[in-house]
């Protein structure tokens, strides 16, 4: 491979599963870009745009070849992927075998070698491909699970580059990872990075433990803290870094938007749609079996059968994304969910007013912001996640410092969130009592939490969390 140069190479790439936009082929067989799901482009679109660099991801759809182009400023690599490797490397390994693994297994993984060989064999055409965009000596971000190869098979293609990595979703404790048939080689490749980062200093020691164990390579010793002291393993010549990033949203724009009239007109218009209940609780997220929406329902289920409220009163909104809907664990999912919506419409619902109102939708911006304002009582119960960035969307657009977060501990987020409403999303009567006290919490209380809430996501944006990591990347981010 030779060093990049060119007119079309960049100095700063980003390498993702997704481009930020998913084809979409449409009933009449026409196409157009849509925003793609879920908090890893939510998160990097807004600061890869600022600093026009390029990204390297799949354009959302299998067996479709589509040349680079240029959306407003940002240059679009689409990296191919045929329905095989569809189904083995991103249904298959990077979503149910390796997607369960880091969350806590909450399902069992599936370990299969020919989803192994599809994984290795993407992984080598995504690093190629980032080999081929980079310019000389630029910064390579490889992001994310389904890409944990490509730092050191990039390494090889072009020793020239600094590279980074980022895990979007937990890493999982040691005893966990050690299931995996492939985890050296999995440790191996994230150790041809530069700097490892993960959201949580915890997934940092795990990592530098494995690095030790499994590829044998002595890792400092020292507490990674949180932006700060990074562990440091020696690999031959080269020293990786290995750090916590958590990561957050570009939260002063959200709190601009809700602001403006048109939201506000818009959050009026909702409530009155609602038929104006005294208390509105939203659940809003990808359609997963992590995120713990049958939690909430059975909460409130219970909540409405034993009478501590009442469906005229209180309204709950779920929307849900729909989200890798051919992998098995999330079609029993959904089907779970569908049926107690249902359940509880047919017990508590009267005509004209479902006490659970269940969009399988994605929403645009805009109206997603008007739920968010909307929302007395925001629920997030998820059993793991990395961060979740929800929940600092909510809390982005309460400007008014009105409604309040129900938060599971078991979300990355709630490090930073101390002042929600904590809860253990396997114990249904702490759910119930922490919603319960959202929906009554008396006004200045409320004010309290949600002002030093603010504090935390308005201080700590993402641009804060890329430069942090650009910095210990040693690439400072640009103006
Ligand atoms: P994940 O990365 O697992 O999907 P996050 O909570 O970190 O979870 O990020 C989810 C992102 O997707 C957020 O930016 C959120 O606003 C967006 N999102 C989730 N559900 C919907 C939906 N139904 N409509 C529009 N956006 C959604
Ligand atoms: O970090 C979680 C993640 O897998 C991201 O890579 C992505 O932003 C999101 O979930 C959506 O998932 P998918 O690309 O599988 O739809």
């Amino acid at each position: 491979m030779s060093k990049g140069s060119g007119p079309n190479r960049a100095d700063f790439v980003v390498v993702a599963n997704r481009l930020p936009v998913d084809l979409e082929r449409l009933d009449d067989g026409t196409e157009r870009w849509k925003h793609s799901p879920g908090g890893l482009v939510t998160a990097l679109e807004p600061f890869l745009r600022a600093r026009r660099g390029a990204w390297v991801g799949w354009p959302g759809v299998a067996d479709v070849e589509v040349d680079p182009f240029t959306d407003d400023g940002l240059q679009l690599h689409p990296v191919p992927l045929s329905g095989a490797e569809f189904a083995e490397y991103y249904e298959g390994f990077s979503n149910a075998t390796l997607w369960p693994l880091y969350h806590d297994v909450v399902v069992p993984p599936v370990f299969d070698r020919s989803w192994w060989n599809a994984y290795r064999q993407v992984n080598r055409r995504f690093a190629q491909a980032a080999a081929e965009v980079s310019a000389e000596g630029a910064t390579v971000w490889v992001q994310d699970y389904q890409l944990q190869l490509v730092p050191a098979m990039l390494r090889e293609l072009r020793p020239d580059l600094r590279i980074g990595f980022f895990l979007h979703i937990p890493f999982p404790p040691v005893e966990l990872f050690m299931q995996l048939p492939w985890r050296t080689e999995i440790v191996r490749g994230l150790l041809g990075a530069d700097l490892v980062g993960f959201h949580r200093p915890g997934g940092a020691q795990n990592f530098l433990w494995l690095a030790r164990r499994l590829a044998g390579f002595e890792p400092s010793r020292g507490q990674v803290g949180v932006r700060s002291r990074p562990g440091v393993v020696q690999v031959g010549d080269r020293t990786v870094r290995v750090g916590a990033f958590p990561i957050s949203i570009a939260s002063a724009e959200l709190d601009r938007l809700a602001r403006t009239k048109e939201i506000q007109q818009r959050v009026r218009t909702l409530r009155a749609e609602l038929g104006n209940p005294r208390k509105i609780m939203l659940g809003v997220d990808r359609l997963d079996y992590t995120k713990g929406i049958d939690v909430r329902l059975h909460a409130m289920h219970e909540l409405l059968a034993e009478g501590h409220i009442k469906a005229e009163d209180v309204t709950m909104i779920q929307i849900a994304t729909p989200s890798r809907e051919r992998v098995e664990h999330y079609k029993q999912m959904r089907e779970d969910i569908e049926r107690e919506v249902g359940r509880i419409n047919g017990e508590f619902g009267r005509v004209g007013h479902p006490a659970v109102h269940y969009l399988h939708t994605s929403v645009d911006r805009k109206d997603l912001v008007a739920f968010y304002c909307a929302a007395d009582v925001m629920v997030v119960t998820p059993v793991r996640d990395g961060m979740n960035l929800v929940c600092k969307e909510y809390v982005a657009c309460r400007y008014d410092l009105g409604g309040a977060l129900v938060l599971s501990e078991f979300a990355g987020a709630a490090a930073e969130l101390t002042s929600a409403f904590l809860v253990n999303p396997h114990n249904l009567d702490g759910v119930k009592d922490a919603l319960l006290a959202a929906l009554d919490i008396d006004e200045a209380e409320g004010r309290r939490r949600m002002r030093a809430l603010r504090r935390q996501v308005l201080t700590h944006d993402v641009d804060r969390w890329a430069r942090s990591f650009l910095e210990a990347l040693g690439t400072p981010a640009a103006e």
